[in-house]
């Protein structure tokens, strides 16, 4: 097999692989091999480019084409690709889905030097990005578009803000744009890399046929259409592999093994597209992309009235998978997988598509539908797909399809439906309609259609069409993805958007029409309105260029083995035994380890709550670890893992919900409480008292960089070195050392930087570092352990789910007098931070709002579920959400706008108390809310989305504003301290360590920026290595948004010591340059520990009295959503933010932590929905099933202001600390589309207050929005089974 490689800048590489394993994919082929590191890569087999999914690609299938990475491109130490601007535009912060940004533009700049905004909405539709909320890339990239950027300041002629002398007011602290177009490179395609003629040679030259052999699998590429179908014959068991989308993960993630696959991807014959005079014939193994472009050829050939199918089959393509995914997956193997849950059987099957089938030799032609249902497709080769697509006449084709998200995601249900009019009426003729996801098949309503031909399209026919649908489409409750009843209510919804749009416009009731329009996905626009410096972050170059290195890029070491996690399958079992001698029998494995090899202590200690690092005797939660395969590979050590037998004894009780959890009184201590004022008054006085609730769910840390680290024995007295992906080192390290039985000085923890951390690499990665020690312990050798997406979300958890249970007193006016609120947090197995979490959230119950008797308790359920842990916003979120529930409840029993009731109840005087007693002014909360609510417009668009309510029945808007009073500093006050050792060298550059952690946030480039201004040096002569446990012991870890504020003083200390030092010599010599400093003082320390003793915070939870936090960062936050009654899809609006960051060190960064932060938030509040088994088995994990926002949901108006003249005396230089507020402004979504609906139902004569939790996925607004099809399926006629998912 010969394939050219491009990894190092600007040349190909010819690599001839004789040994192709197939069941190897590129991405650890080239991990292994070429380089360490790539995230996506693109080839180049016939001149076009095509970004893919490198864990999808066989090695095999590359046999002639070029792959680039984005080492390939460009590189800091030659030339940067004007692609890696992305940097320079603040798209990157932990870097980790940087380099796949990169490669997916710069496949679209080859394709397209000069693209619209639209072609990179659509490239970067499946890139996933955890930390920056989309905005920054989209407007790095954007500067390749030929229109110009022009913040929303600006005037109408697009002109910026800044070009405007009169716009803004006259600060000095405006520094423009958070970047300029200064000295970015423009695109030269000439510059770019060409095809390898070599392999343009061999391309020409007779194909023949390629065999490999791996361990498992045989791999046959034929070498034609002829070979392929005698090797089918021959092998009728054979898959046709082409894309590998729907093989590819169920041999990653299910382990099947095909022992010899055919490859059709080489077959040009099964590419070909012709044009016929009824349609187009497209080959079997046509890409979904190359299917959107013959369709949408077909569009503007045909005009509107001919190319409808195309029509419908591009608005279905559009939101299918991402553009890498369809740039792989084939139209062959969308419809021969026979997955209900694919999107095109149902539309080509309505559009009575047929398929042009070999099989033994035999040619036959086929309808898909009866295809589908009666066929075997292991023996057929689909050649051609023949459509018919041109409409005729009186003939109108739709495709539906609603997702968890609306790109990037499998429909729930699909649908594609078809009708024809008798000539000139509006008697149906003939009817086809065809459901996906809601059987083990597409589903065609046979009887449905055939009772409704001949019928008129009217009325009638709709209320007989859907009683039919009803009683015809049965969803059984065990259905896998449960959503029974959802389901059953996307069937008559979808049917019922149908019937609406075949009624035609003119005939519609004129607020129906909203409804027949899909949204629209646009790209994020933004007003910027920075303050200070917008440095970029000092890493983001090595991240564009793929230089950046994490952990698991680091090259294996001499001997080094792998290590994999044996975990429970049992949530509350005894452990009768373990027999791992199949797995120590599987070649490669080297040892099982268990409780009994722990030299030291079997456990993790976290303020004296114990958690045992292996399951002992009895296991807790399904996920728990036991044991650990270690093996000479990865894929050894997993498969062996696999293999290890353990036999249980289940154990009574067993539960996993908050409300089982209180059934049974199981909670952890300590359980809290705050008090003000005098509860029982409070009511007493108040015109009305209501209860009520809001459960919000949990959510997955989803970080893109796995957790994990590498730890390596030297050999001598015990010392051992770990890298590892931690945000507390100190931690990782004091574990490692108890469970070894070391002391910690011969420990060392080095962290470069993690790939996303979000409050999710503080515990668990202590507890995996101590395990991976171990291992190296017994076997002397360096181990490795990264874990897989699937295991990292069942073994470490994430944020907790919270019930908040409510009693409010409040005047008639709004005003509340009275609150008692009790929350309950799911703790889990184990306590791990629980206990904080729950505190965090009492001592945010206040948010803004001056309730004089205000009173919280706090308790943490254990469950045998996996443990929870921190999560950014540490139950500040929770907290807050609940009390912004409470007022939106109240202002909807007053009949009042939310707003004026939070107005009505804010925090207004100079000096005000929180609950906890502590001192504050709210004066910059009242600023950012007022400031917000005159930025968004409130008062008018209130106005304008009453209009459009009115005039629109099935689609409603709302729009939500609260504000922010968020405590920084960690409660537990000897935590708030800070530490860093700054060097300096004799040529006169600096290297600084620091206790924090980089994960993205910017902690290193605002310790440069502050090194930078007291050592007055330029900030290229500053440099932060790692952090070090051996450099900086004891830090505290980089979380409770106080990373900055304790390293940034650390900094300062230290650099001032220094400065201190050479001030005689300075004073002395004024005239010396720095180097001549530095170089001079021989005998002057130019080494110097700096140390910040942060404030004392604590709280007595008996007197409900303390400062729990050093300061407040305040905000406000303004949304407006959309939602679809029929199908629950929302789309978010507009969001403006202003926040109150003191005086930001960095705009940049700052302004990339609010977006960053609000984006993790809409995906907490809106779509991130974890679901657990019955059997407390996690059941979303990895990106198919749990969907984290992409660049569709971010909403296309995005403004973030920073509040000016802010001060904040407590912090380095008067910023502030701004990591973790802004998740919590996600909740203004929930609220606005509680509004929304709460707009529809008032509309159908329904309560205005109704149950409703967090997240409001699809499902629940769809529910909410009760109308005759959700009534159709009434609770009494509901089968009680067992529930797919439920509730923790
Ligand atoms: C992340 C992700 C997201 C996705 N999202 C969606 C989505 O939203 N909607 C949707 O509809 N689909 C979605 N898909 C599925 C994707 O469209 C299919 O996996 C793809 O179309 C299958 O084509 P393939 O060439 O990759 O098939 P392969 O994986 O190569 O093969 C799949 C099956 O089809 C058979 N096959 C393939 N071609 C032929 C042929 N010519 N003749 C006979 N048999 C053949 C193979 O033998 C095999 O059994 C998604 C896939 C992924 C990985
Ligand atoms: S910068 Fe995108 S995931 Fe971190």
């Amino acid at each position: 097999m010969v394939v050219s490689f491009c990894c190092c800048c600007c040349f190909y590489v010819k690599i001839v692989e004789k040994n192709a394993d197939p069941e190897e994919m590129l991405l650890a082929y080239l991990r292994r091999k070429v380089i360490n590191k790539c995230d996506f890569i693109i080839f180049n087999p016939c001149f076009s480019h095509w970004s893919v999914t490198a864990c999808l690609q066989p090695i095999c299938s590359l046999h002639g084409a070029a792959v680039v990475t984005v080492e390939g491109i460009g590189s800091t130490k030659t030339k940067l690709h004007p692609v890696q601007r992305i940097a320079k535009a603040h798209g990157s912060q932990c870097g980790f889905c940087t380099p796949g940004m990169v490669m997916s533009m710069y496949t679209l700049l080859r394709n397209n030097p000069q693209p619209t905004t639209e072609d990179i909405r659509e490239t970067l539709g499946g890139n996933l990005c955890r930390c920056t909320g989309y905005r920054p890339i989209i407007d790095g990239f954007k500067t390749f578009c030929n229109t110009l950027i022009s913040c929303q300041n600006g005037d109408r002629n697009g002109k910026c803000c800044m070009e405007n002398s009169n716009s803004h007011n006259n600060e000095s602290d405006i520094s423009g744009e958070l970047f300029s177009m200064d000295n970015v490179l423009p695109l030269d395609p000439t510059q770019d890399l060409i095809f390898p003629p070599e392999l343009l040679i061999m391309g020409k030259k007779k194909a023949e046929r390629l065999c490999f052999q791996g361990e498992k699998v045989r791999w046959i590429s034929p070498a034609d259409l002829k070979d392929l179908i005698k090797l089918k014959a021959e092998y009728s068991n054979a898959p046709l592999l082409v894309g590998n989308t729907t093989i590819g993960p169920k041999m990653n993630l299910k382990g099947t093994v095909h022992p010899l696959v055919l490859y059709g991807g080489s077959i040009p014959e099964l590419r070909t597209i012709k044009w016929r005079n009824n349609g187009v014939t497209v080959g079997a193994g046509c890409s979904l992309s190359v299917l959107k472009d013959v369709l949408l050829q077909g569009i503007e050939e045909l005009g509107p009235e001919k190319s409808r199918v195309y029509q419908a089959l591009v608005q279905t393509l559009q939101c299918l998978a991402s553009k890498q995914i369809r740039n792989m997956a084939t139209i062959g193997g969308n419809i021969l997988s026979a997955n209900p849950k694919y999107d095109l059987s149902s539309i080509l099957a309505a559009a009575e598509c047929t398929l042009h089938i070999v099989s033994n030799g035999n040619a036959n032609i086929f309808g898909i539908y009866l295809y589908i249902i009666s066929h075997n497709f292991l023996f057929a080769i689909l050649f051609f797909l023949i459509a018919n697509p041109c409409a005729l006449q009186w003939e109108f084709v739709s495709a539906f399809r609603q997702a968890q998200r609306r790109e990037f995601s499998f429909s729930i249900v699909n649908s594609g439906m078809r009708v024809t009019f008798r000539h000139d009426s509006n008697v149906v003729e003939n009817l086809d309609i065809f459901y996906g996801g809601v059987g083990p098949t597409l589903v065609k309503a046979r009887h449905t259609c055939k009772e409704l031909m001949g019928r008129k399209w009217d009325e009638k026919l709709l209320v007989v069409g859907t009683q039919l649908l009803e009683e015809e489409i049965y969803v059984p409750p065990t259905a896998p993805g449960g959503q029974e009843e959802y389901r059953k209510a996307l069937v008559l919804s979808f049917f019922f958007k149908f019937y609406m749009q075949e009624v035609g416009m003119n005939d519609l009731p004129l607020e129906y029409l909203s409804a027949l329009k899909p949204f629209k996905n646009e790209v994020p626009q933004s007003s910027n309105d920075p303050v200070g410096r917008p440095n970029v972050h000092q890493a983001a170059l090595q991240q564009a260029t793929g230089e950046a290195v994490y952990y698991d890029d680091i090259p294996s070491v001499k001997g080094e083995l792998f290590v994999s996690m044996v975990t429970s399958t049992r949530a509350h079992a005894k452990i009768i035994s373990i027999d791992a001698s199949m797995a120590l029998a599987m070649s490669g494995v080297v040892t099982f380890i268990s409780a009994k090899d722990v030299p030291g202590q079997n456990r993790r200690l976290w303020f004296n709550n114990p958690e045992e690092l292996f399951a002992e005797e009895e296991v807790i939660c399904v996920g728990q670890i036991i044991g650990a395969i270690v093996a000479e590979t990865r894929e050894q050590a997993k498969r062996a893992a696999e293999q290890v037998d353990i036999t249980y004894e289940d154990i009574q009780p067993v539960f996993f919900t908050i409300e089982e959890a209180i059934e049974h009184q199981s909670f952890f201590d300590p359980k809290r409480k705050l008090e003000r004022g005098n509860l029982e008054e409070g009511f007493e006085k108040a015109d009305h008292i209501l209860e009520g609730e809001l459960y919000m769910g949990g959510q997955e840390h989803f970080y893109m960089e796995t957790q994990g680290l590498i730890a390596i024995p030297k050999g001598e007295a015990g010392e051992l070195e770990l890298y590892v992906a931690s945000q507390h080192a100190a931690y990782t390290q004091e574990v490692v050392g108890i469970t070894l039985g070391i002391d910690s000085n011969k420990i060392t923890c080095h962290v470069k930087r993690l790939g996303g951390g979000f409050g999710g690499k503080v515990m668990k990665i202590a507890s995996l570092s101590a395990i991976a020690a171990t291992a190296a312990y017994k076997t002397g050798r360096a181990v490795r352990c990264v874990l897989e997406r699937e295991d990292d979300m069942l073994i470490t958890s994430g944020r907790s789910p919270f019930l908040g249970k409510y009693k409010v007193g409040y005047l008639n006016d709004g005003t509340i007098l009275a609150a008692d609120i009790t929350y309950y947090s799911n703790g889990g197995c184990t306590l791990d931070e629980s206990s904080f979490i729950m505190e965090k959230a009492l001592l945010h119950m206040d948010n803004g709002y001056k309730i004089p008797n205000l009173r919280g308790h706090g308790l943490v359920c254990k469950t045998y579920l996996p443990s929870y842990t921190a999560f950014r916003g540490f139950g500040g979120p929770q907290g807050l959400t609940i009390i912004e529930s409470v007022l939106h409840e109240v202002a909807a029993r007053c009949g009042l706008p939310a707003h004026q009731v939070r107005d009505i109840n804010m925090y207004k005087d100079e000096k005000c108390y929180t609950h906890h007693k502590q001192l504050f002014s709210p004066h910059d909360m009242v600023r950012c809310w007022n400031e917000c609510l005159e930025k968004s417009d409130y008062t008018h668009r209130c106005l304008s989305i009453k209009q459009f309510n009115a005039h629109n029945h099935w689609k409603k808007r709302g729009i939500s504003i609260v504000p922010l009073k968020f405590g920084i500093g960690f409660s537990k006050g000897f935590y708030n301290q800070g530490a860093a050792l700054v060097n300096i060298y004799k040529d006169g550059s600096v290297l600084i360590s620091h206790g924090g952690t980089e994960m993205g946030q910017g902690i290193n480039t605002k310790a440069i920026q502050i090194a930078s201004r007291i050592l007055k040096v330029p900030m290229s002569s500053i440099h932060i290595k790692e952090t070090c446990t051996g450099n900086v012991p004891n830090a505290a870890p980089s979380a409770a948004s106080f990373g900055t504020d304790a390293v940034g003083m650390a900094v300062k200390d230290g650099c001032e010591k220094l400065m201190r030092r050479l001030e005689p010599l300075i004073k002395k010599h004024p005239q010396f340059t720095w180097q001549q400093l530095v170089t001079y003082c021989q005998k002057i320390s130019l080494s110097a520990t700096g140390f910040f003793m942060g404030p004392h915070t604590s709280v007595d939870w008996e007197k409900s009295d303390g400062n729990a936090y050093y300061y407040f960062t305040f905000g406000a936050c303004c949304s407006e959503v959309e939602i679809d009654c029929l199908t629950g899809d929302h789309k978010n609006i507009r969001t403006d933010i202003v926040m109150d960051v003191g005086r930001s060190i960095n705009p940049a960064l700052d302004v990339g932590q609010v977006e960053g932060g609000f984006v993790q938030g809409i995906g907490l509040y809106t779509i991130e929905e974890l679901q657990f088994s019955p059997e407390g088995v996690l059941l979303t994990r990895g990106p198919s099933r749990y969907k984290i926002p992409a660049l569709c949901d971010i909403p296309p108006q995005l403004n973030v202001h920073l509040l000016r003249n802010a001060d904040n005396p407590h912090a380095i230089y008067s910023s502030k600390g701004i990591g973790e507020p802004p998740v919590f402004f996600g909740c203004t979504l929930f609220f606005a589309i509680k509004e929304a609906i709460a707009a529809a139902r008032r509309e159908r004569g329904l309560s205005e207050s109704f149950p409703f939790s967090s997240p409001a996925t699809a499902e629940k607004i769809r529910m909410a929005c009760e109308d005759c099809f959700t009534r159709m399926n009434p609770p009494d006629r509901k089968v009680k089974t067992k529930p797919w998912a439920i509730n923790v």
